[in-house]
This record gives structure tokens, sequence and C-alpha cells, in this order.
């Protein structure tokens, strides 16, 4: 069925089915560890885990932090020898901005070699890089609340396209609702968090098609949101089907309707926030509106919306879960979410592709290791969502050009620390050396790839 929709999605179209994106994808804050070599300065995620873990806050679960995480910064040649091995075509990360740019002002020479090299590695072994330049470890002076951070993101995204000219597909920021809603939840300041991401993401597309595009024929820029799907508890009370909609308006809207749509924020949230979301101007809107060459979508599980409940007010995950398959507090898995999702993605803003550059499950904690490489529920996840996103390219016609599971390797949960793997790679965290072991999933995904890349 996946090669049969990899047959329809390319049959006569600008691509080849082989050039369908079958990826993985990691962050670096996640996976990079070495947090302090090569000349490498603290970000928000450093200061923010140090100082949680000197005072025993526990905010990352066990005070965990990304000081060595799985290694990557030391492994990548290893770990490119297994993207390999499970046939991988695209492999998405991110840049750590403290890398490159120390303090975040100053030219980092061993960061950028790192990642020059990195790209150098995976182009050999032919597997293409999808680059993020904003996955949420930025320099600790900087604040997505002040008009300055669109400057200094911009000053970024220059430099990282002019040093890694062989990129191809370039992610500008991983999804703005999480560090803007989750990150500066209180009050409204999260509303002008997100104007001054959506200028900066524009801003950075805007330079790459005019400075970088007309020499780089084919390279591709875009945004990557997330969303959950929402459903109403009881179809029959349109107090749930209301909040649906509200809840997708304040999830995806927020960023989609500017950059995909009408160019203005969705009408329920300017009724919602009358006074202080910001205005959307002539010329920011001129900036904003159509600044993405494909829709990036990160999305890991579905809820119901219970208008009825108290907790319908926190506009936060708010639903009742969609049992029985709890992969974690928050992920519960509903393929057919997925496959409605996409749909109404497409049908709503009609972007030239939908890229799935995250989707994929989380194991509960385990005593034994064996328990981890056998993962028969995430081979479940995968083989369930991917027939669902099989039915929206054949039978719901969207376009979707790649699919990038979460994750490559076993990494640092943003909450839970390195309690939850999302890996393909189980990473032995009590390993000085970090070994690791592809699990019965990263073999599942491997012979899907051979798979369906053969027939097509
Ligand atoms: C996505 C992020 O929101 O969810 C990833 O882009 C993250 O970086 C993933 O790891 C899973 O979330 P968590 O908190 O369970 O690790």
């Amino acid at each position: 069925q996946m090669a049969a929709a990899i047959r329809k999605m390319f049959r006569g179209g600008e691509l080849h089915a082989n050039e369908f994106m079958w990826g993985a994808a990691v962050a670096a804050y996640q996976v990079e560890g070495s947090w302090n070599e090569g000349g490498r300065t603290a970000s928000i995620w450093d200061v923010f885990t140090h100082q949680s873990k000197a005072m025993g806050l526990g905010k990352v679960a066990n005070d965990d932090t990304g000081d060595e995480a799985a290694h990557f910064y030391r492994k990548y040649k290893e770990d490119i020898e297994t993207m390999r091995e499970l046939n991988l075509t695209h492999f998405r990360f991110s840049i750590s901005w403290t890398r490159v740019l120390k303090q975040g002002m100053y030219r980092n020479e061993a960061g950028i070699t790192f990642y020059k090299n990195l790209v150098r590695a995976l182009k050999r072994a032919n597997v293409e890089p999808v680059v993020t330049l904003y996955h949420w470890d930025m320099p600790d002076h900087l604040d997505w609340r002040e008009d300055g951070i669109v400057e200094a993101f911009v000053t970024f995204a220059k430099l990282m396209f002019t040093e890694l000219p062989t990129v191809k597909y370039w992610i500008t920021l991983n999804e703005p609702w999480v560090f803007c809603k989750l990150g500066y939840q209180w009050g409204s300041h999260h509303l002008k968090c997100g104007h001054n991401a959506l200028k900066a993401h524009a801003r950075a597309y805007r330079l790459f098609k005019k400075d970088f595009a007309p020499k780089r024929p084919g390279a591709q820029v875009g945004l990557t949101l997330n969303a959950d799907w929402r459903v109403p508890l009881d179809p029959s009370n349109p107090e749930d089907e209301r909040q649906c909609e509200i809840e997708m308006d304040s999830a995806l809207g927020w960023f989609a309707e500017p950059v995909y749509g009408s160019g203005f924020y969705p009408a329920s949230l300017r009724k919602e926030y009358p006074h202080v979301l910001p205005n959307m101007t002539a010329a920011d809107r001129n900036l904003i509106r159509n600044s993405s060459d494909f829709f990036g979508l990160n999305h890991y599980t579905t809820m119901y919306v219970d208008s009825t409940s108290p907790r319908a007010e926190t506009r936060h995950r708010n639903g009742v879960v969609i049992g029985p398959h709890a992969a974690t507090w928050w992920l519960y898995a509903v393929p057919w979410g997925f496959r409605r999702l996409l749909a109404y993605i497409q049908d709503k803003w009609n972007p030239p592709f939908i890229i799935v550059t995250e989707n994929g499950m989380s194991d509960e904690k385990k005593s034994d290791v064996e328990d981890y490489l056998s993962d028969q529920m995430r081979i479940f996840y995968f083989e369930t969502y991917l027939a669902e996103l099989s039915k929206a390219i054949l039978e719901d016609n969207v376009r979707v050009s790649g699919y990038f599971a979460w994750s490559l390797l076993d990494n640092l949960s943003w909450v839970d620390g390195y309690d939850k793997r999302y890996g393909f790679v189980y990473v032995d965290y009590g390993d000085a050396e970090r070994n690791r072991t592809i699990k019965a999933s990263g073999r599942y995904y491997s012979s899907l790839i051979r798979s369906v890349t053969y027939q097509a």
C-alpha cells in the first residue's frame, strides 16, 4: 500500500518515486553532548538544566542534562553507518546555535567545521541532510519576546546558509507553538514570541530566496509546525465541535494561517486576544504570507475535546485521552487522527507539499534492556501510522513528500530526561562510550524502506 501511495504521489509529477524522503530526525541538544567542547558556549538549555541540577529542582526528570547526551558530536560517523543500515534516504538534524556562534555572537570555527563535516559525511553516504536551524537551544541573552531576536536569527541563518552550500532542505524553526506557548505561557507573552518567530522565519526565507536560491536550484526552505488532532467527544454537541476548531486554530492556525493562508491570524485568536495579539501590519503580512516551500508537520497524537470538562479551559493537551495504547503521559497511539490531520491541512491551506518532519513514540521506562530492544509497540505504532499516511495519499489525495520518524537515536526528552526512549537505536547511557544497538523497530523501518523504494 505504501509503495502504491508513493507511486501515485510522484507519477507525472516533478519528483521521482525514489525522491520520497524516508528519514529519521534528531535535534542538537538532545543528542550531541560535548556541551562545552570545541568552543561551544552555553545555550538557554544548558543554563536551565545546570541550574535545575545545582538546586535539585528536577525541572527535567532526574535533573538530566544534555551535557553528554548520546555523544552524537563524537560518534556521528558511526551513526551515519547506522543510517545506511536503516536505508534512510534523508536525515534531519538541527544546528546548535552556540556551537557555531559563541555567545551567539562570535564565529566559532570548530563548531562550523563540525557541521560541514557532518554534511559532507552524509552526502558521501548518500543520505540527504535536512537541516533545522532552531530546535530550541538559543544563546542565553536572547529572548523571543524581544524584537532583537529577529535580526539575531537572520544573522545565524545567513551564516549557516553560507557555510553549508550543499544543503537542499532547510527548516527555519521547529514548533514555534511549543517554544512560544510553553516557553512564555503566562499572560500573553507567547503572542509576542509567536509574532517574532513568524518574522524571523519569514526574513530567513526571503533572504534565502533572494541571495542563495538562484545559485542552488531545487533548494527548499520551510517551517515545521506541531499539531495533535482533536475530535469532539460528543459529535452531537456543537460546543465540543466549536472547541475543537478553536484548539486547532490556536495550535496550528496561529502560525499556519499567516504563512500558508490569508496572512492574518485566525479569527478565533483575534477574538480571544482582542488587545494583546500583535497587529499584523501590511508590511508583516507581505513578509510572512507565502514564506514557505513546504509544510513541515510534527505529529504524535490525537485527543477528544470535552467542552464540559473544566480542563478545556487550559487549551493545552486538555482532551480526554483515546486509549488504550498509552506510550507516555501525553502520547496515545491514534493512527486515524494522523490521516484526518493531513487532509485538514491540505484542505485548509493547500501547501505545495507536506513533509512529516516528526512522528513516533517513546517507551515507558523498562527494567530490562531486552524489552527496549524488542520494541513491538513501536513497530505497531509505525505500521499503523504509515498505513494511515498511505490512505491520506491514495484516498484523500494529500501531497506528502517525506516522512521522518522521531527518532534515530534514544535522546534527552525535554521533560522526561533519559527515562523516555524514542529511538530506532538504543543508547546505553550507563556506558561511557554510549554504545548503540539497533532495535527491532529499526530493522522494521529498514526493511519497509527497502521494499517500498524497490517496488516504487
Ligand atoms: C517534539 C520535539 O515536540 O516532541 C522533539 O520536536 C521532542 O524535540 C518530541 O523530543 C517528543 O517530546 P518529548 O518531550 O516526549 O521528548
